[in-house]
């Protein structure tokens, strides 16, 4: 496919999954992101090639039945005071539990009206392409939670990533072992560098993570940083890619076939406003100097 240009499903629809994520399971790829359309929040599509994608269902709806977890969180997926009664879910991502047999859904939660509640929601399910069940939202630890991602270390831990304090830090927590709950807040990283849409991976042995700066729906200088833990010291920010990282935000890292991808919103290019994006996927290569570069490709290559 080409960067930038709207990406169709097996049907011919434009995939709405922006802002998302990609969990390998079985065999199939499942695409998980945000859909503004109607009473949506959440679609999913699944692929084998990574080039032909299925739509599987809109796992996140106004409609989507609600239970309580032990944290007994805000179940509300409406608000009658907001534009087409709905709240606003932002920055979907779902994994998998090998312990309880269930996919569990992080996303970023506000009430459809401002971003001021700033909270983290969850969902859950026995099949990782529908028949979700919401949690509700809430604040992790009573701190401000927007931007986020998951992320599951060499070691098996997996972790919560969220912008916090009005996104001016950027926290870190591992999550319990059912991975419905925070269980620690281990890191609070790049004090006062207000980091968005983080996006974690692996490269021999260590981690890394691209972030963006905080502009809302404009593009800017993307950054990566490494460490050798999730909970340890991470490196000063460095740039990756141009001053507007080829006009998209970080989304998600992807590997495949030992070679790393970086996958972007470009807000708006899917020309309703900010609320669509086109998607922008090119691959992370390491430099002589050990750091990772990425240059512009039209062509989109594994996608
Ligand atoms: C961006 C953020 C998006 C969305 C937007 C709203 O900075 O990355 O996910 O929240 O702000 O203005």
């Amino acid at each position: 496919m080409i960067n930038g240009t709207p990406y169709l499903d097996t049907e011919g629809n434009v995939i709405h999954a922006h802002g998302g994520y990609i969990m390998q399971h079985e065999g199939w790829y499942y695409w998980y992101g945000e859909d503004r359309r109607d009473n949506i929040y959440v679609s999913c599509y699944k692929s084998r090639d990574l080039k032909n994608w299925q739509f599987c269902s809109h796992i996140l709806t106004t409609e989507t039945p609600t239970s309580h977890t032990a944290g007994k969180f805000d179940l509300r997926l409406t608000n009658p005071d907001s534009d087409k009664g709905k709240v606003n879910v932002e920055r979907p991502k779902v994994i998998y539990n090998a312990k309880t047999g269930r996919f569990v859904l992080w996303a970023h939660w506000e009430n459809g009206v401002n971003y001021l509640d700033a909270r983290c929601c969850i969902a859950s399910s026995d099949r990782p392409d529908g028949g979700f069940t919401y949690h509700g939202s809430f604040n992790p630890y009573g701190h401000m939670s927007r931007d986020c991602t998951l992320f599951t270390d060499l070691e098996g831990d997996t972790y919560f990533i969220s912008a916090a304090r009005d996104n001016a830090d950027l926290h870190i927590y591992r999550l319990t072992e059912d991975f419905l709950n925070v269980d620690e807040h281990v890191r609070t990283l790049f004090q006062h560098e207000y980091r968005e849409a983080p996006a974690l991976f692996t490269y021999n042995g260590e981690y890394y993570m691209i972030s963006s700066y905080c502009t809302g729906w404009a593009p800017n200088q993307a950054k990566w940083s490494k460490a050798s833990r999730i909970d340890g010291r991470w490196t000063l920010l460095e740039d990756i890619g141009d001053e507007t990282t080829y006009r998209s935000q970080s989304a998600f890292m992807l590997e495949k076939d030992g070679k790393i991808y970086y996958v972007g919103d470009r807000w708006g290019g899917g020309g309703e406003k900010y609320f669509t994006s086109t998607y922008v996927v090119l691959e992370v290569r390491f430099g002589a100097d050990g750091k990772p570069y990425m240059d512009w490709c039209e062509d989109a290559g594994v996608f």
